[in-house]
C-alpha cells in the first residue's frame, strides 16, 4: 500500500470501481439513460483524479461489460460517444496528467474509430506509471475462456505443457497480466453482485457496497470505502 499524500493514511494499490446506477440518477431526474451516463462518465474524471492525489497506482473500472450489448442502439453508443470523447481528452491531456491506460475485453467489437483512440492512448502512454484500466466489451468469464483457449493453442503449437499450468502461469494469459489484484473493490447503486467483474483477481479482494448512485460518488465517498477497506481485517486464508 501506498502512502496518501493527504491524510497519510495507507491507501490501497489497486482499487476496481463498478459504475453502476447511472440510469436510476438519470430516470430520479426524468432524463434520457445517456444524460446518467454522461453524469457517471464525469464521476469518473472526478475519481480518477482523487486516486491520482491519494497515490492509488492502479484504478480498473468497470465502463462496458460482454452483456450491455443487450441494451438499447441509443445507449450504446451513447456510452462509446463518451469513452471516445474521454480518450481524446485524454490524448491531448496526457504529458500534463501521465497516466498510462490500459484496456481490458475484446476490442475488436469497436467502431474501428474508438479501437484506434484506445490504441494510440494505449501506445503512447506505456511509460507511465499511475494505471488505469478500462474494462471494456470486458466480462470475467470471457477473459477466463480466452485465457484457456490461448494456452491450449500454445500447447498445441508444442510451446507449452499441460503440466506446467499453474495460476502464476495462467494469470499471464489475463487482459491483467502483470498488473497487481485489486485489494478494494467498490460498487455503488446498492446491487450487491460481482456481475462478472474481475473474477479470477478477485479472490482475495474486498468488497465494499454503497448507496450512492456512481453520478453522485465523490472523493467523500472514496474516503469512506478507504476506511471501511481498513477496517476489514484481511486473513488471506490464514488465522
Ligand atoms: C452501469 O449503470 C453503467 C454502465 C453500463 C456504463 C458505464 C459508463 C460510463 C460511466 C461512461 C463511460 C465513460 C467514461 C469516460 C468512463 P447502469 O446504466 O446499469 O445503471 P442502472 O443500474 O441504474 O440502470
Amino acid at each position: 500500500m501506498t502512502p496518501s499524500a493527504e491524510n497519510k493514511l495507507p491507501v490501497p494499490r489497486h482499487i476496481a470501481i463498478i459504475m453502476d446506477g447511472n440510469g436510476r440518477w438519470a430516470k430520479n431526474r426524468g432524463l434520457p439513460r445517456t444524460a446518467g451516463h454522461a453524469a457517471g462518465a464525469e464521476s469518473f474524471r472526478r475519481i480518477a483524479n482523487y486516486c491520482r492525489t491519494l497515490g492509488v497506482e492502479y484504478l480498473t473500472v468497470y465502463a462496458f461489460s460482454t452483456e450491455n450489448w443487450k441494451r438499447s442502439e441509443e445507449e450504446i453508443s451513447g456510452i462509446m460517444r463518451l469513452l471516445g470523447a474521454y480518450l481524446k481528452e485524454a490524448l491531448r491531456d496526457m504529458e500534463k496528467n501521465r497516466v498510462r491506460f490500459c484496456f481490458f475485453g475484446d476490442l475488436s467489437r469497436l467502431s474501428p474509430q474508438l479501437q484506434k483512440l484506445c490504441n494510440e492512448a494505449q501506445s503512447l502512454s506505456s511509460e507511465y506509471d499511475v494505471q488505469v484500466n478500462f474494462c471494456l466489451n470486458y466480462g470475467g468469464r470471457d477473459e477466463l475462456v480466452r485465457a484457456a483457449k490461448s494456452f491450449a493453442e500454445d500447447v498445441a503449437k508444442g510451446e507449452r505443457k499441460p503440466e506446467e499450468l499453474t495460476e502464476q502461469l495462467l494469470e499471464s494469459y489475463l487482459y491483467s497480466a502483470d498488473v497487481p489484484d485489486p485489494e478494494l473493490i467498490i460498487r455503488p447503486s446498492g446491487e450487491m453482485r460481482t456481475s462478472n467483474f474481475l473474477l479470477w483477481q478477485s479472490a482475495y479482494s474486498e468488497y465494499v457496497f454503497m448507496n450512492v448512485l456512481w453520478p453522485d460518488f465523490g472523493p467523500a465517498d472514496l474516503d469512506q470505502a478507504i476506511e471501511e477497506y481498513h477496517r476489514r481485517n484481511r486473513r488471506f486464508g490464514g488465522v
